[in-house]
């Protein structure tokens, strides 16, 4: 049993693949099978996500796992939330506009949010989950572990330390992505036996 991660972002795959790891399926990426990045034109993490996981399962015409996430500051209204893959170029310009936009700024409250979707081939029965971490944005990057925004979020949950200063396993028992995932787990452990999930939940 095939499932296709819905996404070009090696950072996530890395992440999906070591969480999903042990449930019985054969996971597959885009770039396996030669498939383009999905697009994401929604303003919210579930319609994107849906989007994704849809886009790709008709593609391929396999069960397709769609993820969309970002990191919500609060200081800045919640963004770059949907846009966090947008904000700059590149992940350090990224993580330097960030810091440049919060220099004067001393709440620094923020969370990440996961939201995950299981397509059926045909794309008509979809599956979802949401996960979330809270915590703070640090004062400068710290930590080489992780993607992405990791060096500069320091989870409520790991005081003192940047998600890019904890182990993968770490990570993923605490943030947005583990959770979502582990809030699937069931039904992909199910899809992985029967081959199939009946009812859209
Ligand atoms: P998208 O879901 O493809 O729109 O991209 C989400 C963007 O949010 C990524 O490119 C990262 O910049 C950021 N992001 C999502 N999840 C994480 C994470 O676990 N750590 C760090 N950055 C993340």
């Amino acid at each position: 049993m095939k499932l296709l991660l819905a996404t070009g972002n090696p950072g996530k795959l890395v992440e999906v693949r070591e969480i999903l790891g042990g449930a019985g399926l054969e996971l597959v990426s885009l770039a396996d099978l030669h498939l383009p990045s999905p697009d994401e034109p929604f303003s919210t993490f579930a319609e994107n996500a849906a989007a994704k996981a849809t886009a790709c399962a008709v593609q391929s015409g396999l069960w397709a796992l769609g993820d969309d996430s970002g990191l919500c500051v609060d200081a800045l209204g919640g963004a770059p939330g949907v846009f966090s893959a947008r904000y700059a170029p590149t992940e350090e310009g990224r993580r330097a506009k960030l810091l440049a936009n919060l220099a004067e700024v001393r709440d620094r409250g923020a969370h990440f949010i996961c939201a995950l979707a299981l397509s059926s081939p045909d794309g008509k029965r979809i599956f979802r989950a949401e996960g979330r971490v809270d915590g703070a944005i640090a004062l400068a990057a710290r930590g080489k572990n992780g993607f992405g925004y990791d060096p500069l979020f320091l989870p409520r949950e790991a005081p003192g330390r940047t998600l890019a200063e904890l182990e993968s396993t770490e990570k993923n028992r605490l943030s947005h992505r583990g959770r979502a995932l582990e809030r699937l787990r069931p039904l992909i452990l199910k899809l992985a036996k029967e081959g199939n999930l009946a009812e859209e939940c």
